[in-house]
């Protein structure tokens, strides 16, 4: 069965109270339990991990491979300053999609840029905790079409 990784990063764990103008009312569990609902209509397993430390995050993504076919990755500030994600992603090679809640093109200059955009399957940003699911969909679909 197919296997995606739901990979939050920095600051994510506080959803629903979080800037929600911006980010929105949900919580990182409302968030974690629609993936999971989803996954269950799609016929494919997720494992939902977050976490507030670049290396930690870099620890989930190597143990990504073998392990989960795709990641989802919400990599929070560490798009916009971590090389060591970008390095993990590709010398890991799973296929991992970019997402922000947020439209971080409509926001702040330094959030225009990304050390993972240039390494991820593709990039979904400004559609809130949707996003997520839409991931799930655009990388079940990417992943279908490799085979
Ligand atoms: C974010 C956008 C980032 O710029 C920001 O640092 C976050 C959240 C988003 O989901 O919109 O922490 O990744």
């Amino acid at each position: 069965m197919t296997s995606l990784l739901i990979l939050n990063g920095p600051n994510l764990n506080l959803l629903g109270t979080r800037e929600p103008e911006i980010y929105g009312a949900d919580t990182l569990a409302d968030v974690e339990a629609n993936c999971r609902a989803h996954a269950t209509a799609k016929g494919v397993d997720i494992a939902c991990v977050q976490s507030n430390h670049e290396g930690a995050l870099v620890d989930a993504i190597q143990a990504a491979k073998g392990t989960h076919d795709g990641i989802i990755l919400n990599a929070g500030a560490y798009t916009h300053t971590s090389i060591a994600l970008h390095d993990a992603i590709a010398g890991t090679q799973v296929p991992t999609i970019e997402l922000h809640l947020s439209n971080v093109h409509a926001r702040e200059e330094f959030r225009h840029h990304s050390y993972i955009a240039r390494v991820a399957v593709g990039v979904i940003c400004g559609f809130g905790a949707a996003g997520y699911i839409l991931a799930m969909d655009a990388m079940i679909g990417h992943l279908e079409t490799r085979r």
